[in-house]
């Protein structure tokens, strides 16, 4: 039979949570068609972009299809499996693209198994898919997409990750600036050294953060999360209405609002559904009054 699976999508950072910490969001993701075929491997049948993405159609680069065919190794499958991949989620806007087609694919590769493995068995494959794409093993968007929810990722060899339980729901206002932004950019842009008093300032930042998280106390989240000083006020530079977005979405309301991955994708925290349509507005509206057309959406954990 033919299986169809959801790879979420997801933010990443959250202000001082550089490579560290991933969240999982509803709504937006991609979704993969999957069913087995005779002939051994992973057969990408499609891989359909948004207009003006460019998604690798070769099974050797394409993040769903290697994750896929590192299940099949892992599981040392007889068979092979084919893909069709549908993206919803626009590369490069720093909401876990490559990750959830890597979840997908992994996770749709699983199903199709005589005995699929345990979602911690997928780690690996996940990772492996999205190096592909990302050109680092950075886990903090794949393991939020694969676990779901709030994720913590080391940035140790092997990768430690630690899920963690949210006890209260959350709304989320998001918009997608119409600015391209290479995570590459984005990440060579940042200083190679640091002032020991801002990584002192980020150390607590983090741990007050996600402490917060812990606690549902999502004032306490909005405050840390937009205390980062090491990245994000480097990266800020490369979106044109970042600092008219964030006003306007504290005027609005918004317990906290930053920069996602690399960008230029910003988010902002609401305490339900009707708040983040509102706030999501004045952010629209803010990034429009600067002269940038941006997407937006309101998502949820
Ligand atoms: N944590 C990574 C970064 C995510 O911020 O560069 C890239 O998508």
């Amino acid at each position: 039979g033919q299986v169809i699976v959801w790879g979420p999508g997801s933010l990443s950072n959250l202000g001082p949570g550089f490579d560290a910490l991933g969240l999982c969001i509803q709504g937006l993701g991609d979704r993969v068609e999957a069913w087995r075929t005779d002939t051994p491997g992973v057969h990408l049948v499609a891989a359909n972009g948004l207009p003006g993405s460019h998604i690798p159609e070769d099974p050797q680069t394409n993040t769903a299809a290697v994750a896929a065919q590192a299940v099949l190794r892992q599981a040392a499958a007889q068979h092979g499996v084919a893909l069709r991949l549908h993206k919803g989620l626009p590369a490069g806007s720093g909401l876990g693209s490559s990750a959830a087609s890597a979840v997908a694919g992994a996770w749709a590769a699983n199903l199709l198994l005589e005995q699929p493995l345990p979602r911690e068995a997928l780690v690996e494959a996940v990772l492996e898919g999205e190096a592909v794409a990302a050109g680092s093993r950075h886990g903090d968007n794949v393991l939020a997409a694969l676990f779901g929810g709030l994720v913590l990722v080391s940035a140790s060899n092997p990768l430690l990750y630690r899920r963690i339980p949210l006890p209260a729901p959350l709304s989320i206002a998001l918009i997608l600036p119409q600015v391209e932004i290479l995570t590459r950019t984005a990440r060579n842009i940042l200083p190679r050294e640091v002032p020991l008093r801002d990584a002192v300032h980020n150390a607590a930042a983090l741990a007050f953060l996600v402490d917060a998280f812990r606690c549902g106390d999502w004032e306490t989240v909005g405050r840390w999360m937009m205390a980062d000083r090491l990245v994000e006020p480097v990266r800020a530079t490369l979106v044109p209405c970042y600092e008219a977005v964030r006003h306007a979405a504290l005027e609005a309301g918004a317990f906290g609002c930053a920069l996602t991955g690399s960008g230029p994708s910003m988010f902002a925290l609401a305490a339900n559904e009707q708040q983040a349509q509102r706030i999501l507005s004045a952010m629209l509206e803010a990034s429009n009054q600067s002269g940038i057309a941006a997407q937006g959406f309101v998502t949820a954990v």
